[in-house]
């Protein structure tokens, strides 16, 4: 198999070529024998390329380069790793577009969805993360005198999912370097050119060898094997909460950091003094990007009791709008689900709550063999049922209402993960009031979008996971700390 030919997907407009068969080691692309995984765009069933699944042995390799790696890149000044961020944020605006659509055929996301998730999103990251890390005090006086230092963790292990694959590859690379560690990337087995992209750009721009390695592959095999082999120092994992578990448990027997992004049922609340219509519409919107597959999607709408009936009218009216249909088509708002795994779960959740009465506005599978169900609006259904309490990680939206505030609260915290959460009033000063209450790791007032500069922390409460992503506490998450007693000069 010849390692560098560019794949049919993505050929005509390819600036950049993506291996095939081919990991990426020490700065080499390494081919591994084997059939390897096919990579099927969601929206036709098409295959658009094929990737390795890198047994143990490759895997391990792969650590090792990361390791022989570290010294040299732990040593240069924080400022020189910055730059590298910054050149390989050039990049990502260099080739967004090409990027955009290869993550579009890969994930099944709307064009223009993957255009600001996929490409503009991770430069923005890549430039924030290296001006924070140029700012950072690596070393700084304690109270007492003493000298804290800021080293790096080491070498890192980052395993991503399918659903914003580029933007969570990146939430993980950009810190991880910029604090001074090599880090080894395992992406998600369903989306894995997009990551064989970024490695050709960390390439493309120069970034040292062995800083960045992608190993590709199923997670029970490749994932098992990295996690299982050890050789790092921090894992950094965004998937499930069974898989983070996991990871979590083999990461503390060797008592080794885990940071763990996994997921949740996040409440919109809507006040009795909020604008319904908007506060609607908008959480219908927010809940529906990527149809639905997002960690933070906005999925429970808490709603004055007495207005539920309308609040279920606006979202089913706003649901029915969507056009279903390939993602590079400019008329579509939403694409397939991104697989049949997904889809499946999809469904199963809404039979369920159909056989317990609830009321599905929408839902439908669209063609019998295809993975486009459109956008279903489910209400008339119990606190504890599943729809309710379990994350779906697709396009569903469950209605309940509250009896004030008290109740909006606490419908609000009654889930076993806090990723994040929305409150909608017509006086921001009482939204805020709630935010405070609610145990979410980051709550929007009003729908309040993420602003350009994308630093604030991102990561949950409870079984959300543990750590943060973006911003200062992102480079925090990468840092081991140690204090010198006695040390005459802070250099
Ligand atoms: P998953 O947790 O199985 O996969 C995430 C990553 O972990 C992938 O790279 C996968 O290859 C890897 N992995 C799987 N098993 C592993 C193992 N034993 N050792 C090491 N790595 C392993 O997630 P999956 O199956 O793709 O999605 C299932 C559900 O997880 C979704 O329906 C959704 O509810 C949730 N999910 C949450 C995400 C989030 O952003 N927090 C992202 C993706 C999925
Ligand atoms: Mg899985």
């Amino acid at each position: 198999m010849n390692a560098l030919t560019s794949t049919q997907a993505v050929a005509e407009a390819a600036a950049i070529t993506i291996p095939q068969g081919a990991v990426f080691i020490g700065g080499q692309w390494v081919e591994v024998p084997g059939g390897g995984i096919d990579v099927h765009n969601p929206a036709t069933g098409a295959v658009i390329g094929n990737v390795p699944d890198a047994d143990a042995e490759t895997c391990a390799r792969a650590m090792v380069a990361a390791r022989e790696a570290l010294a040299e890149w732990s040593a240069r000044p924080a400022a020189e790793r910055a730059d590298f961020l910054d050149r390989l944020a050039d990049g990502f605006e260099a080739h967004g577009e090409q990027l955009a659509r290869l993550a579009s055929s890969e994930i099944g996301m709307p064009l223009p969805e993957s255009r600001a998730v996929q490409a503009s999103l991770p430069a923005k990251v890549l430039r924030s993360t290296a001006d924070i890390a140029r700012g950072f005090a690596f070393e700084a006086r304690d109270a007492s005198g003493s000298t804290i230092v800021r080293e790096p963790v080491g070498v890192v292990l980052g395993i991503t999912p399918w659903n914003f694959p580029v933007h969570q590859i990146v939430a993980k690379l950009a810190p991880a370097l910029a604090a001074g560690c090599t880090i080894v990337l395992k992406p998600a087995e369903l989306t894995p050119l997009n990551a064989v992209f970024v490695a050709r750009l960390c390439e493309e721009v120069g970034i040292p060898d062995g800083v960045v390695n992608l190993v590709t592959g199923a997670g029970a095999t490749t994932g098992e094997a990295l996690v299982r082999g050890g050789g790092y120092d921090l894992v950094s994992f965004t998937g499930s909460l069974k898989i983070g578990r996991h990871i979590g448990a083999v990461a503390g027997e060797s008592v080794v950091r885990a940071t763990l992004e996994l997921g949740g049922k996040s409440p919109a609340v809507v006040l009795d003094d909020a604008d319904l219509e908007t506060a609607v519409r908008t959480t219908v919107k927010n809940c529906f990007v990527n149809a639905g597959q997002k960690c933070n999607a906005p999925s429970r709408l808490l709603v004055p009791a007495q207005r539920r009936e309308e609040a279920v009218a606006i979202a089913a009216e706003a649901a029915r709008a969507y056009v279903l249909g390939d993602p590079l088509e400019d008329a579509t708002t939403m694409g397939p689900l991104a697989s049949e795994v997904q889809r499946d779960k999809v469904l199963g959740f809404l039979e369920a709550a159909r056989a317990q009465g609830a009321t599905v506005h929408g839902g439908e599978l669209v063609a019998e063999d295809g993975l486009f169900v459109r956008p279903a609006i489910v209400s008339d259904v119990a606190e504890d049922s599943p729809v309710v309490r379990d994350e779906v990680f697709g396009p569903v939206l469950v209605v309940l209402g509250h009896d004030g505030e008290d109740d909006a609260i606490r419908l609000a915290n009654d889930t076993d993960y806090g990723l994040s959460a929305e409150v909608w009033s017509g006086d921001e000063a009482r939204a805020a009031r709630v935010a405070r209450r609610i145990k979410a790791g980051q709550v929007r007032v009003n729908g309040v979008r993420t602003p350009p500069l994308p630093v604030s922390p991102f990561g949950g409460y409870k079984a959300s996971g543990l750590g943060r992503e973006m911003g200062p506490f992102a480079l925090e998450e990468f840092l081991e700390v140690k204090a010198i007693l006695g040390d005459p000069d802070l250099t």
